[in-house]
């Protein structure tokens, strides 16, 4: 069977159809789902009924994959290379430290020395309704920027953190986060190492700029978000089971919405894959 993709949506985003991601692929085959991927932004694969170790493997084609140093709470006790994103309480009945992963406007790592290039995510357990992902084009952001703009963010660098929308901001989880990953400055335009193109780099876990008060920020930081998930850039994905995304974490921003009825199961695991070394720590 040949490989066949459907756009998404006009923003961003193709299905590819034709693929058993879990069975190896030819080089020729390979290299098609990645120009996509390139062209695309985002890459959505259905009906992927796969083991953790052939999510694995997909993704290593893609390059070196992280095991989660800085997000130790939610990486797979066995498989360091994923990482869960689920609602499922702990074995000791807490509830699970990833029940809000990703929900804030995001790109993975960003808050690390070496932000991701990549992320693949599986749907396993899906809630009936809802639950949904939106993520965003940075390219047609950036390139819908007035040049004046443009010109005052181009030095700019923003300070990423790795806080979440949670319960409770001093919780232990929290504290430990804090630790790990310290603030880190990193580009608000950044040229994509394969494509040549310029994105914005920005989201809701940017506290201020280098350089500037957290006040003096805010308002050009929500402007920008803002205007970079304006509805003609994103895609918003309703999860089936056995649904992988694969996203580019130098063009694009995400959201988990949390849209979904409390008490509904939502169990999906992520590979992360590494990208170029980028940004620096202030002190
Ligand atoms: C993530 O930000 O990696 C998780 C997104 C989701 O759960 O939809």
């Amino acid at each position: 069977m040949s490989i066949t993709v459907r756009p998404l949506s006009y923003a961003l985003g193709a299905e590819v159809q034709g693929v058993d991601v879990g069975k190896s692929l030819s080089n020729s085959e390979f290299d098609q789902i990645h120009r996509t991927f390139l062209e695309s932004g985002i890459l959505l694969f259905r009906d992927q009924k796969i083991t953790r170790e052939q999510h694995i493997a997909f993704s290593r084609r893609f390059g070196e994959l992280d095991n989660h140093d800085s997000l130790p709470r939610d990486r797979h006790p066995d498989y360091p290379e994923l990482l869960l994103v689920t609602n499922i309480p702990k074995e000791n009945g807490k509830p699970s430290d990833s029940r809000y992963t990703g929900q804030q406007w995001h790109s993975d790592l960003s808050f690390t020395p070496v932000p991701s290039l990549g992320s693949l995510l599986r749907g396993i357990t899906i809630p009936p309704v809802g639950g949904d992902t939106m993520f965003t084009n940075m390219y047609r952001a950036y390139d819908a920027l007035s040049d004046g703009m443009k010109k005052m963010i181009e030095p700019l660098h923003g300070l990423h953190t790795g806080s979440r929308k949670v319960d409770d901001p001093n919780s232990d989880r929290e504290k430990e986060q804090r630790k790990i990953n310290p603030p880190i400055a990193q580009p608000v335009v950044r040229v994509h190492p394969e494509t040549g193109k310029k994105a914005l780099y920005i989201g809701e876990k940017v506290s201020c700029f280098v350089g500037m008060t957290v006040e003096e920020s805010k308002p050009l930081i929500d402007y920008l978000v803002k205007h970079a998930t304006r509805p003609q850039f994103v895609y918003r994905h309703q999860w089936k089971q056995d649904d992988i995304i694969l996203w580019d974490n130098r063009c694009t921003m995400h959201i988990a919405l949390g849209d979904y009825q409390e008490g509904e199961v939502r169990h999906l695991e992520r590979t992360t894959v590494k990208g170029t070394p980028s940004g620096y720590y202030l002190q």
